[in-house]
């Protein structure tokens, strides 16, 4: 039996899902119930009826289904698979970051750890940023831990002030501004599609902003027949196979061959499957940490409805 056919079985007979964010290999799409970006994976994370959840994802997105489902047994196969830019901020430099700025309501990136985010009042994604800190309805927010999509949020509030920690994402961040340019002078035709974690100067040059599922489902609805991406190598890839196999005749090129996060390519269909046999690698929070740090991911359902 093929090990796909053997992890399609194994997770019938435990009653388990397998949530994939869209930076995974590729073919760990063949043995996913849902493939998309936090947002969508932890909303699935929330309503499964699943014993098991098994993540194949980076950790803060296995601790955040761990927050939302803490009866079943969350299972992360490569348990060293962080985000560079959540270890960007911990405990400390959160509580220094708030003593600056007394008093004023802080929204955590949900890429950040349950101890941060149990410090915070309310958590976001890269889709529903600008909407979570528009509903606040507060004239101040401090924004942790991505400065990129603080200023990208700010620039779409301009009425509110944000006041942002200095964390980014190492990846995103190589993207340069003269890879966008040349892109458009090799690429005339196509359209630049972008990650808000990309710098200003890089968003500034591009035909649209959004997260992962958003730059996916854009692309499905445009009439255009060439994009450049500007995010992980996953989305690439997730759509020059999406376009072969349902004949969209589009083409998508990615923005530069070093966009890739080695942590989200630490999965292997043969890693799940031992993780899912031996029921290894389980994500386990300390109870008022996780009391206090569903409450910002809660609250961020809640203003978003
Ligand atoms: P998405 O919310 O767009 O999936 O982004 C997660 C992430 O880590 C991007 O680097
Ligand atoms: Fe973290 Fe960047 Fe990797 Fe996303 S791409 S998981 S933000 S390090």
């Amino acid at each position: 039996m093929s090990l796909i056919n053997k992890i399609n079985e194994l997770k019938k007979e435990k009653n388990a899902i397998i949530l994939t964010h869209c930076y995974q290999n590729v073919e760990i799409d063949e043995v996913s119930d849902f493939v998309g970006d936090s947002l969508y994976l932890s909303k699935m994370a929330a309503t499964t009826s699943a014993d098991i959840i098994l993540f194949a994802g980076v950790y803060f997105m296995a601790q955040s289904a761990k927050l939302l489902s803490p009866n079943k047994k969350v299972l992360l196969p490569e348990i060293s698979s962080g985000c560079m830019m959540a270890d960007m901020i911990n405990v400390e430099n959160l509580k220094s970051f708030k003593a600056k700025y007394p008093n004023i309501p802080v929204v955590c990136y949900i890429n950040s750890t349950a101890e941060v985010k149990a410090l915070c009042d309310v958590c976001c994604t890269s889709s529903n940023a600008v909407e979570v800190v528009k509903k606040l309805n507060v004239p101040k927010v401090l924004f942790v831990p991505d400065n990129y999509l603080g200023k990208f949020v700010q620039e779409q509030l301009p009425n509110i002030e944000i006041i942002t920690f200095n964390g980014f994402c190492p990846i995103h961040q190589r993207i340069r501004v003269e890879e966008i340019d040349n892109a458009r002078k090799n690429y005339p035709n196509a359209l630049i599609l972008t990650h808000p974690e990309c710098n200003q100067e890089v968003a500034k040059r591009s035909d649209f902003i959004g997260s992962t599922k958003e730059i996916m489902e854009y692309v499905v609805k445009s009439d255009k027949k060439q994009f450049v991406i500007a995010t992980e190598k996953g989305v690439v890839d997730r759509l020059n196979r999406d376009s072969k196999k349902f004949n969209w005749g589009k083409e998508f090129v990615l923005i530069n061959e070093n966009i890739i996060c080695p942590d989200m390519k630490k999965n292997t269909l043969e890693g799940i499957y031992n993780t899912l046999l031996n029921e290894t690698s389980e994500i386990k929070i300390e109870l008022d940490t996780a009391k206090k740090a569903v409450r910002c991911i809660d609250k961020m359902f809640e203003i978003t409805k």
